[in-house]
């Protein structure tokens, strides 16, 4: 791919990395993003999962991948259009046919994250190839998020991770503390607040650091798409906090929200430091944090 090809396009905006929005892409029709070599990468790439994708809204996400359909990889794929599934490939960015096209992706977002003050941390391309009328329940992930329609027909509800109607500081604690999606449930209540993004080949939109997020795809079409998911020292920081949030609620004390000083911020990002790196040091759940 010509390198000078803008891939997004209109990505910079004031909510840039702050909030969910959406941009334009020229992405959709580049070969390797097309089914029949995505179904070549997924029979060799080594991180591949797959399920039914036959789930409602409230389906708790964490359930979702034991939903088996008793199909294998070969004949989930060949039979996409009615396997009613949902296959998602990680790490593409390791594939020698790929590297190149997810390096210039990559390279497209550095720059517009630079140009936020900001750095790029721990990127990954995921891609993921969903039959008609497929649907990922109501969840948040550890990463901000560059998403690419590139084929089909998707509709994409959005919520805001700081709005404390949606996601309550507990969850918060739960989620950064002890990864744990136990609290983060859909409600009907929630959709209405919910932003509503209707997604073709060529949108795009970009998911601030662990905005919830529910995806059903449109009943007509298979749908593919690409994401491109990243942190940055800003989203390790609240990360952190909302850690240290859920040791001292463990211990009996009420921590102050996120939002309230950033005083007891910095003095929780020492706290963070300290316990890291005395009482936790070995213990893997506090490494990537
Ligand atoms: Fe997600």
């Amino acid at each position: 791919m010509n390198k000078s090809t803008a891939l997004i396009q209109n990505p910079v905006d004031d909510y840039a990395l702050k909030r969910h929005h959406n941009f334009q892409h020229s992405l959709s029709h580049h070969p390797l993003l097309q089914l029949e070599e995505l179904k070549k990468l997924a029979l060799r790439s080594p991180k591949i999962r797959f399920h039914s994708a036959m789930l409602k809204r409230t389906q708790p996400f964490d359930t979702a991948r034991e939903l088996q359909t008793g199909m294998t990889i070969e004949e989930t794929l060949n039979n996409i259009e009615a396997s009613g599934s949902f296959v998602y490939l990680m790490e593409v960015e390791k594939d020698p046919l790929y590297r190149d096209l997810i390096q210039t992706i990559m390279a497209n977002i550095e720059k517009n994250v630079h140009r936020h003050d900001s750095k790029m941390c721990k990127p990954k391309a995921w891609i993921f190839i969903t039959s008609p009328g497929g649907v990922t329940p109501y969840h948040r992930d550890f990463n901000a998020n560059y998403f690419f329609q590139i084929k089909g027909q998707k509709t994409l509800w959005l919520w805001d991770h700081t709005d404390r109607e949606i996601v309550g500081q507990e969850e918060d604690e739960a989620f950064h503390g002890v990864h744990s999606l136990a609290k983060t449930l859909y409600t009907d209540e929630k959709m209405k607040k919910a932003v509503k993004y209707e997604m073709g080949p060529s949108s795009g939109a970009f998911f601030s650091y662990t905005d919830p997020h529910l995806v059903e795809n449109g009943s007509e079409e298979v749908s593919i798409s690409l994401s491109i998911t990243f942190l940055t020292p800003e989203d390790y920081q609240v990360k952190r906090i909302h850690k240290i949030n859920q040791l001292l609620r463990k211990v009996g004390i009420i921590p102050s929200d996120i939002g309230k000083s950033k005083l007891l911020n910095q003095m929780k990002l020492g706290l963070h430091w300290l316990v890291k790196h005395t009482i936790y040091l070995k213990s893997p759940d506090w490494e990537d944090a």
